[in-house]
């Protein structure tokens, strides 16, 4: 039996999961015979074809690296597009980081998501299922499949049902009340999102304060910062003390130099800004088999390593080995 084909061009291989939308596949252009292998996305209820033609229409809008991007369709009568296939783990299998690794991927997702907010696109579903890992550790946003367009006048929504998981969609789209959708929905998602980086457990309550407090519930100071700079301003009830997607990105900027000052200064004794686990111990550097060699360019010279004296310190982790170097003079 021949495989399953779709459109002039698509084999399947095997089907890779099934999202709440739709079958996902794995296929190949049996035209080109290159064997690179794509991803076919099909719509599994033809009552839901005006959201599937909205997630093919944001994604042919966003170009942009860090969103799927659609590079087939047919809105036939069995509705499928195909986008990259991501190799990578899904965020839901990455946690918990540590807090500095949280914010590398945290600040790497705003990215995309404020790009959409840019070109008037509100993504209202952002969650670890969503959003993949690509072969360089960049998380890319996959399903604008409940994709809001700011600047039409949207029917979607006069159906008034749930959209977006429950466990991470802010509280004025739960039971459809969507009547002013705002980009803050996806502020609230991200925060939440971070928090399941950072703890590898759900935002149980809808308010930060006391009893959800990060830092106590993770007994490590540094998350002060995220829960104070972060959380308070994108996982509460009301939209507008949520700041923009944009804006959190900045503040993740700003914790990660205050966490590498503070919390990681380059000290005998200090934690590995590398791992995060180990702490730095001094390292006795033996430098006679080591050549330094000086380039001047510009009058294109080479001298040899006796011309040149540095004078340095290093430290090194007690776990992961990585090498902190200083020049003293
Ligand atoms: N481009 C892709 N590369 C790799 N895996 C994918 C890709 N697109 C989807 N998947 C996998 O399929 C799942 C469902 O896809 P998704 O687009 O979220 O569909 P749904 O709208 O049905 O939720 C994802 O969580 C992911 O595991
Ligand atoms: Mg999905």
């Amino acid at each position: 039996m021949s495989a399953k084909r779709y459109g002039n061009k698509w084999e399947c291989i095997e089907q890779l999961g099934e999202g709440g939308q739709s079958h996902i596949f794995l296929v190949k252009d049996f035209t080109s015979g290159n064997g690179e292998v794509y991803v076919l996305k099909r719509l599994k209820n033809l009552n839901r074809i005006e959201r599937f033609e909205q997630e093919i229409k944001a994604g042919m809008e966003l170009n942009h690296l860090q969103i799927a991007p659609i590079l087939d369709f047919s809105l036939d009568e069995k509705p499928y597009f195909i986008t990259k296939r991501y190799s990578g783990s899904l965020l839901t299998n990455l946690a918990p980081l540590q807090p500095l690794q949280a914010l590398e991927i945290f600040i790497k997702i705003c990215d995309p998501v404020a790009f959409a907010h840019s070109k008037g696109i509100v993504h209202r579903d952002l969650k670890p299922d969503n959003i993949i890992l690509d072969e360089k550790d960049n998380p890319v946003i996959l399903d604008f499949g409940i994709c809001y367009f700011t600047d039409e006048n949207n029917r979607l929504t006069e159906t008034m049902e749930q959209v977006g998981s429950r466990f991470y969609i802010a509280p004025e789209l739960e039971d459809g009340r969507s009547i002013s959708i705002t980009y803050s929905v996806d502020s609230y998602s991200l925060g939440k999102i971070l928090y399941f980086l950072l703890t590898g457990k759900i935002f149980a309550r809808e308010n930060y304060d006391g009893a959800n407090d990060l830092s106590a519930l993770c007994k490590n100071p540094q998350l002060d910062y995220i829960s104070q700079r972060i959380l308070a301003k994108s996982v509460v009830n009301k939209p507008d003390q949520r700041i923009s997607v944009e804006a959190l990105k900045q503040e993740a900027i700003t914790i990660r130099r205050l966490l590498y000052e503070h919390f990681y200064p380059n000290k005998i004794g200090s934690q590995c800004r590398f791992c995060g686990e180990g702490v730095y111990q001094p390292l006795n550097l033996n430098l006679d088999g080591l050549q330094v060699w000086n380039y001047v360019q510009s009058n294109a010279t080479i001298r040899s390593p006796n011309d040149f004296r540095l004078r340095c310190e290093a430290i090194a982790c007690s776990t992961c080995g990585n090498i902190q170097w200083f020049k003293i003079d």
